[in-house]
């Protein structure tokens, strides 16, 4: 935890809970090692802003000298909104339609094609302009297969095969195709999978010569577990060297530009998210921890069920008495699980809760499923003060929309 047990009870006093608390300083390292990943190589980091898209949060990643990506012109939106010029934002759209592509055409954002039926339906529509291809290296890695995306299961990226007819495609409506991209998957420890990943993707860009950039994608992963080791940056980075030395060797364009688009590596562990305890009860002798963490807050354990370190926070000191329990939250569902059979402090209403690594697709993923008011989220400045970045919902939100 970067606060104190005191701290985030003064902190949950004064903003209320759920609450997201991020931390400033984490969150600028993390951005510096994606930066330094290559060293001497001509390399741009993407913020996948899909992770965390906290418009205070962007401002500090843009500040830091990072790109971003964006999945939704929503997320063009408000990466704009936080300073990122249209260069710096690329568009990997996924089935997205005419309109979509136009938001991002329109203002001078690189579009990335997912399908031929896309790069046609691009083309169509925009002839002459700017666009990359995804392509989908057939490695695949992930923590769940529900977010592997390269391989031979998955909706994404354009397979090697159709490579002529990208060709053709591009061709045909003189499309500016300025670079190829890829996304294997999200969180690998081990950086294997990755550099393979990228040995196909760069055998894919020999076939397209005059590449401005080729972007090898996200899913560098963080520890969730304590003790857990951290993915061996250094050793990636020697890995891929080699891969990119090799390539540059043959390619016509040398100053072309390698991207990765990393989003939890950049805002996973920069994120706390605090709770309440409401209510402790035992259950055919399982004990439960109820707290207002329900999924609309967290929905990672629930969906991938991701592990997240999570603590109790005794408001009147520890008294070191552990046990076996199960933290669960306020939604009407069974499968409202935060963390299942743990050994934690005993503990009490008015205990706190505190869940880790939860800075990436934790806000961003959260709903207002039960008419529950999305949490408030606070950043813990540089200098150690703390302020709202986002109030919580309020109940005029939930009905604000209806007609
Ligand atoms: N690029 C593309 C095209 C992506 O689809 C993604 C993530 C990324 C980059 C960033 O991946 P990262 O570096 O964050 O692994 N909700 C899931 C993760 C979904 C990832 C979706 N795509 C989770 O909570 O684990």
């Amino acid at each position: 935890m970067f606060i104190t047990e005191e701290k985030a009870f003064e902190l949950t006093e004064k903003y209320g809970s759920p609450l997201y608390v991020y931390d400033e300083k984490i969150l600028r390292t993390r951005c510096r090692e994606m930066r330094e990943l290559l060293p001497g190589r001509n390399l741009r980091v993407n913020f996948s802003a899909k992770a965390n898209s906290s418009l205070e949060l962007l401002k500090i990643v843009h500040e830091e000298g990072i790109d971003a990506d964006a999945m939704s012109p929503g997320e063009i939106y408000v990466e704009m909104a936080a300073g990122f010029e249209p260069e710096h934002i690329f568009y990997i759209g996924n089935n997205v339609s005419v309109e979509e592509m136009r938001y991002a055409a329109e203002r001078g954002i690189t579009v990335s094609a997912d399908s031929l039926s896309q790069l046609e339906t691009f083309g169509k529509n925009f002839p002459h302009c700017k666009a990359a291809v995804r392509f989908n290296p057939g490695v695949g890695a992930g923590h769940s297969d529900k977010v592997v995306t390269g391989g031979k299961k998955t909706k994404f990226g354009v397979q090697l095969d159709f490579i002529p007819q990208v060709k053709e495609i591009v061709k045909k409506y003189d499309i500016d195709l300025v670079g190829i991209d890829q996304h294997i998957g999200s969180l690998f420890m081990n950086g294997e999978p990755y550099v393979e990943g990228v040995k196909s993707l760069l055998k894919i860009a020999e076939q397209f010569p005059g590449l401005k950039f080729i972007d090898m994608g996200g899913g560098f992963g963080v520890p969730y577990h304590d003790g857990e080791a951290r993915l061996d940056l250094k050793k990636l980075s020697v890995m891929l060297d080699e891969v990119i030395a090799e390539f540059l060797e043959k390619y016509d364009n040398k100053d072309i530009i390698f991207k990765v688009e990393p989003g939890r590596y950049i805002s996973a562990e920069c994120g706390l998210l605090l709770g309440e305890v409401n209510s402790v009860k035992e259950n055919y002798s399982h004990t439960y921890v109820g707290t207002d963490i329900g999924f609309n807050v967290l929905m990672r354990p629930v969906l991938y069920d991701s592990y997240h370190e999570v603590r109790i926070l005794k408001r009147n000191g520890d008294d070191g008495s552990r046990e076996v329990c199960t933290v669960v939250g306020n939604i009407c569902e069974s499968g409202d699980i935060l963390a299942k059979d743990r050994t934690l402090p005993k503990a009490c209403e008015g205990d706190l809760v505190a869940v880790e690594t939860a800075g990436a697709y934790g806000y961003a993923m959260s709903s207002c499923y039960n008419c529950r008011l999305r949490p408030a989220e606070v950043l813990i400045a540089a200098d150690g003060t703390d302020r709202l970045i986002r109030r919580r919902d309020t109940y005029e939100d939930i009905v604000r929309n209806f007609v």
